[in-house]
C-alpha cells in the first residue's frame, strides 16, 4: 500500500507504540486519527506532530462511543484504510493476586475493545474498492503462557485467535490482517509492573518501522504475523 494520502486510525495513541507508530505514518503522508483516553497526551503529540493528527479521545472499552464516533466520523466517502488495535495493558500477578477488576479491565480493553472498534470499520473496509489492511498488536504473550502473566496471556492468546480468523475471512475482501508479537519494548506499559524500562529493551521507533513494512508490501502480499524480540534481553545493569 502506498500510505500518501491514506487514513489510519490508531488506538493506544497517547503513548508508547502508538504515539511512533503515529508519527511514522503520518511522515509517510497518511492521515491519523489517534484515540486514547488522555486528551492532554493527544494534545501534545498534535502539537509536535502537526494536523495529520486528529486526536480522539476515546475509551474503546465503551462500545457505544466507539460505535458513534466511527459512524459519524467515518462513510463511504471517507474510509479508514488502516486501522493498528494497539490499545492495550498488562496486570501481573499470581492468579490468586489477581483481582477481578484487573482481569475484565485486560478482557475488556485487550479483546473487547478490539471487536468493538474492529466491526464497525471492517463494513466500511469491504465497501471500498482499494486494499485495506487491519493489524493487530498482540505480544509474545500470545504465543507463550508464563507465570504471573496469566490474565494478560489469556488476552494476547485470544487476540491471536481473533486476528488470525479475520485474515482467512477478509483476505478476499482486499482487507490485509497481520498480528504483530512483539517482546519488551521501552515504553510506558512496564510503569504498573515493577519492572524498569532498559536499554536491551526495543524502542518504539523500530517496532514502528516493521509496522511501516507490513503495511507497504505490495497488495497481493500479506505478512500475517511477526515476532519479534530483543537480541539480548538481559537489563545492561543487572548482573
Ligand atoms: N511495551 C512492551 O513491552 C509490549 C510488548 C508487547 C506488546 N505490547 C503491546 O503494545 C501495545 C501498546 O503498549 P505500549 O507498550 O505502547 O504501552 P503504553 O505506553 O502504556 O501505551 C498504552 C496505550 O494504550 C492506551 N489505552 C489503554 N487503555 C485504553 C482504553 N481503555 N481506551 C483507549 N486507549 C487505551 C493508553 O492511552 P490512555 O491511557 O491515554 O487511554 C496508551 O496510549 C499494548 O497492546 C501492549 O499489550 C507492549
Amino acid at each position: 500500500m502506498n500510505l500518501e494520502g491514506k487514513i489510519a486510525i490508531v488506538t493506544g495513541a497517547s503513548s508508547g507504540i502508538g504515539t511512533a507508530f503515529s508519527q511514522k505514518l503520518i511522515k509517510k503522508g497518511t492521515t491519523v486519527y489517534g484515540l486514547a483516553r488522555r486528551m492532554n497526551k493527544l494534545n501534545e503529540i498534535r502539537e509536535k506532530l502537526g494536523d495529520s493528527f486528529i486526536p480522539v479521545q476515546m475509551d474503546i472499552t465503551d462500545s457505544e462511543g466507539v460505535e458513534k464516533w466511527i459512524s459519524k466520523t467515518f462513510s463511504d466517502e471517507h474510509v479508514p484504510q488502516i486501522l493498528i488495535n494497539n490499545a492495550g495493558l498488562g496486570l501481573f500477578g499470581n492468579v490468586e493476586e489477581l483481582s477481578l477488576d484487573d482481569w475484565h479491565t485486560m478482557i475488556d480493553t485487550n479483546v473487547n475493545g478490539v471487536f468493538y472498534i474492529t466491526r464497525k470499520v471492517v463494513p466500511l473496509m469491504k465497501a471500498t474498492p482499494g486494499h485495506c489492511h487491519i493489524i493487530n498488536i498482540a505480544s509474545v504473550a500470545g504465543l507463550l503462557g508464563n507465570p504471573q502473566i496469566s490474565g494478560y496471556n489469556a488476552t494476547k492468546f485470544a487476540l491471536r485467535g481473533f486476528s488470525e480468523a479475520l485474515f482467512k475471512e477478509l483476505r478476499f475482501d482486499g482487507i490485509k490482517v497481520s498480528t504483530m508479537f512483539p517482546g519488551s519494548i521501552a515504553t510506558h506499559f512496564f510503569d504498573n509492573t515493577g519492572t524498569e524500562t532498559h536499554p536491551n529493551m526495543m524502542q518504539p521507533s523500530d517496532v514502528a518501522d516493521t509496522l511501516i513494512h507490513l503495511l507497504e508490501t505490495p497488495d497481493n502480499m500479506l505478512i500475517n504475523e511477526v515476532t519479534m524480540r530483543p537480541l539480548n534481553p538481559k537489563n545492561p545493569d543487572s548482573n
